[in-house]
C-alpha cells in the first residue's frame, strides 16, 4: 500500500518524507490556499523532495482550459500527476492527457459508475472522496470495495486512492478492502502510531526501569 500525504505543507511533508514515509502528495485548491503560497512554486519545491507523483490540481471547468492549466503545471517537474475533476470536461482532459504520456489523478469521485468513467479515459488514479461520503451518511469504504471489484473483473491498470481521509480506522478499512493508495492529511498517518496501551505499558516500564537504579548510558 502507498502513503500519499494529503498537504501543501513543506515542512509537514519533509518531517514524514525523512522517514520513508511518503510516496507521493496530493494538493488541491483548498490546500493552496491554507499553504498561503503560490501554485506553481510550492508544488515544485515538493517535486523537488518527493519521488513519487504530486497531484497538482486544474481549475479551470471547461476541457480546453484544462487542458492549457494541465500542461503547464506539468511543466513543473516529470513526476507531477494532473489532477482533473469527475465531470465530462475533466474526463476529456484526462484523455487528452493519458494520450500524451501525462499521468492523471481523477478527483472527486462519488461512485462507481464514476470511477469506471476515470478508468476508460485512462486515469492512473482515481480518488474516491471517502470522508466526504461519510459526512453524509454514505459508506465511503463500501465505495473502494465496489471500485476494487469492478476495476479487478477487467483489469483496469487505474490506482485506487482512497482520499477524503479522515481517522486512522479510514485508512485500515480501505486497506482491508484493497485501495492501492491512500492519501491522508500529515496528523492522521502519525496518528497511526499511537495506540492507549502503547502509552500505558511504556509508563510502567519507564516507571520501574526507574526503580533499578540502572542506566544504560
Ligand atoms: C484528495 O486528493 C483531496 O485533496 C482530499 O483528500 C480531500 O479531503 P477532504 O475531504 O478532507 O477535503
Amino acid at each position: 500500500m502507498k502513503f500519499f500525504v494529503d498537504t501543501a505543507d513543506v515542512a509537514a511533508i519533509k518531517e514524514l518524507n525523512d522517514l520513508g514515509m511518503v510516496d507521493g502528495v496530493t494538493t488541491n485548491p483548498s490546500l493552496i490556499l491554507k499553504s498561503g503560497r503560490d501554485i506553481l512554486e510550492v508544488t515544485k519545491e515538493i517535486c523537488d523532495m518527493v519521488e513519487g507523483p504530486v497531484s497538482a490540481e486544474v481549475v479551470a471547468l471547461e476541457a480546453k482550459d484544462m487542458i492549457a492549466e494541465g500542461l503547464k503545471l506539468a511543466k513543473i517537474a516529470p513526476n507531477i500527476a494532473i489532477k482533473v475533476p469527475l465531470t465530462w470536461a475533466g474526463l476529456t482532459a484526462c484523455k487528452a492527457f493519458a494520450s500524451e504520456g501525462h499521468m492523471v489523478n481523477v478527483t472527486l469521485c462519488f461512485s462507481a459508475a464514476q470511477a469506471i468513467l476515470a478508468a476508460k479515459a485512462g486515469a492512473a488514479f482515481i480518488s474516491p472522496f471517502i470522508g466526504r461520503l461519510d459526512d453524509i451518511n454514505l459508506d465511503g469504504v463500501q465505495l473502494i470495495e465496489d471500485i476494487r471489484t469492478i476495476y479487478d473483473n477487467y483489469d483496469f491498470d487505474t490506482e485506487i486512492l482512497a482520499a477524503s481521509i479522515r481517522n486512522v480506522n479510514h485508512i485500515t478499512d480501505v486497506a482491508l478492502v484493497g485501495a492501492d493508495v491512500i492519501t491522508a492529511p500529515p496528523a492522521v498517518i502519525k496518528a497511526m502510531a499511537n495506540h492507549i496501551l502503547t502509552d500505558k505499558g511504556l509508563e510502567q516500564f519507564t516507571a520501574d526501569w526507574a526503580k533499578t537504579g540502572q542506566k544504560i548510558l
